[in-house]
């Protein structure tokens, strides 16, 4: 009995029982890398199950140890360890090239469950320090970059603590999500927490430290969301950066911008806020426009007015 391979963009060819996704491809003239001969030592044949995961053959030995070395994603196989038992399948190779073999093989460092990029719904959080520049113009450089970091290490370690991550510093500034290993309700809950944390923090740090010695007081800004955007570690250049892009993300900053104009330190859109167990205990519900979107959009005031004037 013979099944359809749909190898995405390059070719559809017939698969015997007997054969492997390699062997087919290959007999179909597909140029697919198999630089361990077919071993399941190079990891050059695997390809993307996009449908059909569930009618390949269960994995080798083989193909598991490389699996845990790699970290491959779930829908990721080897071709030439791998048959088709039961329907058609639709793939696609990762690696076709010089310079794919250089990405995912020889020169990446990256985690290969992220590498391959995947949609995901994550809780999406932007920090902003406020009304910062009138700190630097009072200030010594030192001083400045002191607080900074300061600063940044608390909000580095209380998102780390509640299990997100930060994907971008910028400025005076962060981007990070929540929910790379959770679900997304507990990752909305996470998010929420961390930043009620941070907003609680920097008012001690206000307090016991910046006001004393500097006679200044720092507040922050904060907008969270949820959605499902495009997740990846491109690790180019041995870096191995999260990135986590979509319209979701650009709603997210959105919010931390609005912070300013709606007066309230933690702005959350409806639909996270719908996520947080707490929901119920009512929130102030506003409304504001979104670049691009012509409705208006519904969005919760969680945190306080700001003290200094913006
Ligand atoms: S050809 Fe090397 S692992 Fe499949």
């Amino acid at each position: 009995m013979a099944y359809k391979i749909d190898m995405i963009n390059e070719k559809e060819f017939e698969i015997a029982e007997d054969q492997t996704i390699l062997q087919a491809s290959l007999e179909a003239g597909i140029p697919h890398y198999h630089a361990c001969g077919g071993n399941a030592q190079c990891s050059t044949c695997r390809v993307v199950v996009h449908e059909g995961i569930e009618n390949l053959s269960p994995q080798s030995d083989a193909e598991l140890a490389l699996r845990k070395i790699k970290h491959f994603a779930d829908n990721v196989r080897l071709a030439c360890q791998t048959k088709v038992v039961k329907g058609n399948v639709k793939l696609q190779r990762i690696i076709k090239d010089e310079a794919d073999l250089d990405l995912y093989v020889y020169g990446s460092k990256v985690d290969g469950r992220q590498s391959i990029g995947r949609e995901q719904e994550l809780a999406l959080f932007f920090l902003d320090i406020r009304n910062f520049t009138p700190f630097i113009e009072k200030h010594l450089p030192f001083d400045v970059i002191h607080i900074i970091r300061r600063l940044m290490k608390l909000f580095s370690d209380t998102i780390t603590s509640h299990n997100g991550r930060v994907v971008e510093y910028e400025g005076d500034g962060l981007y990070a999500v929540f929910g790379l290993e959770q679900d997304i309700n507990d990752a909305v809950e996470n998010a929420e927490q961390a930043g009620q944390k941070i907003v609680i923090e920097v008012r001690k740090l206000n307090s016991d430290y910046i006001e004393e010695f500097f006679n200044s007081k720092i507040e922050v800004g904060i907008g969270l969301h949820a959605g499902k955007v495009i997740v990846g570690e491109p690790g180019v250049n041995e870096q191995s950066s999260l990135t986590a892009m979509g319209f979701p993300v650009n709603v997210a900053s959105r919010l931390e911008s609005a912070t300013k104009e709606l007066n309230n330190n933690y702005v959350i859109s409806d639909y996270a806020y719908n996520l947080l167990k707490r929901n119920g205990e009512g929130a102030a519900k506003k409304q504001i426009m979104l670049k691009g979107v012509s409705e208006p959009f519904d969005v919760r005031l969680l945190g306080h007015p700001f003290d200094n004037k913006l």
